[in-house]
């Protein structure tokens, strides 16, 4: 019998959002049919964004933060699972739509859960989490749409953040060249990027983005994290036939570019999506980043391991652009 438990909840006070430290019940949370004792869950930049308050995440609130939890079955009334079984969930609506990972206990839909991968631990798969998980859809996306190490460097923007450092280390290890564009310039991150395997590092501060419909073709392909004029540079700098993954919005969710990219040298923009996927996929790509994609630096991408007492300051650390990696959140630990 679980009695109340800790949970980082987001409130809407008036027209502002503050996340808070508090005690709570199983009957607080969505309706699911797992219940999973938390062993990890990490930061995300929309778990920032929902925690500061800085935006709306929450689609309905009081509501546990948290896009991505791994943890124990506790108790489940889907067959599927059963208590003890080693689990994790990423996206699928959790910390916005439905109660998050940031809490002792969530209670999960089944659809949602996916059994741990061999090869990876409980804390491996949180170093991952969503952002892992997103820069394995742009390889495989990029792949399937024929990407090749011959078509030149994969330029990879926010390259010190937790998407970026994923898919550095995921696009060398599938023998690319990569240049990090970053806005960072202290020896630390460089040296962090070097780590990686980023062969160029580009100051993303001093770049001539130009404004020609299409610039000087540079890039095989690209990961995008930032998009607005990032992104647009990007799509004015792919040589023929590359592709673009676009992911995020650090910088502006607007895009100003033209079709002549598109037209005139075959440059496909993918979509990255990955709260909902098809669920085969969602298998494959973490059956993947437990085998043969696992990056190697894994340990260090995943610099700090902080307490749930310490996610509100360190949220306020990753808006602000400050944090290298990702950040695991340890509740209950390995069991
Ligand atoms: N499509 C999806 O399903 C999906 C999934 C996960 C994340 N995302 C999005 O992808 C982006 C990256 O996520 P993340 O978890 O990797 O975030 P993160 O760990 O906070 O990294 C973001 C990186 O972007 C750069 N950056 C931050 N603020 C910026 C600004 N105002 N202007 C320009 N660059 C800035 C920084 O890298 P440098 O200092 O190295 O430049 C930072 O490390 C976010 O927009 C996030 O919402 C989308």
């Amino acid at each position: 019998m679980i009695a109340t438990f800790k949970a980082l909840r987001v409130h809407q006070v008036d027209k502002a959002f503050q996340g808070r430290l508090e005690r709570i019940q199983l009957s607080d949370l969505s309706a699911g049919e797992v219940v999973i004792r938390v062993a990890y869950s990490c930061l995300n930049y929309k778990d920032a964004l929902a925690v500061t308050g800085k935006s709306r995440i929450m689609r309905s609130m009081p509501r546990v933060a948290g896009i991505d939890l791994s943890g124990v079955v506790e108790s489940s009334s889907d067959a599927q699972y059963l208590p003890g079984d080693k689990v994790l969930v990423t996206g699928c609506n959790i910390g916005e739509l439905l109660d998050g990972g940031l809490a002792e206990f969530a209670r999960v839909p089944a659809a949602a859960v996916v059994p741990l991968p061999r090869g990876l631990s409980l804390s491996e798969v949180m170093a991952l989490g969503t952002a892992g998980f997103t820069a394995g859809i742009a390889l495989r996306r990029m792949l399937e749409n024929h990407q090749a190490p011959e078509q030149g460097p994969i330029a990879v923007t926010g390259p010190t953040g937790g998407v970026g450092s994923v898919a550095i280390s995921l696009f060398k290890k599938q023998g690319f060249t990569v240049a990090a564009i970053t806005g960072k310039t202290t020896p630390e991150s460089e040296k962090y990027l070097r780590m990686l395997g980023a062969d160029e590092i580009v100051d993303r501060n001093s770049l001539d983005l130009g404004s020609k419909p299409m610039e000087t073709a540079r890039w095989g392909g690209a990961v995008d994290n930032l998009g607005g004029d990032t992104l647009a540079y990007l799509t004015r700098t792919v040589k023929p036939w590359g592709n673009i993954g676009s992911v995020g919005l650090a910088q502006n969710f607007s895009l100003n570019t033209t079709v002549m990219p598109f037209i005139l040298r075959g440059v496909s923009l993918l979509g990255i999506h990955s709260v909902e996927m098809p669920r085969a996929w969602r298998l494959q790509i973490w059956q993947r980043l437990a085998t043969d994609w696992k990056p190697a630096q894994l340990k260090d991408i995943a610099g700090r391991t902080i307490s749930l007492e310490q996610v509100p300051q360190a949220c306020a650390e990753l808006i602000a652009g400050q944090v290298l990696g990702r950040t695991i959140v340890r509740i209950g630990g390995e069991p």
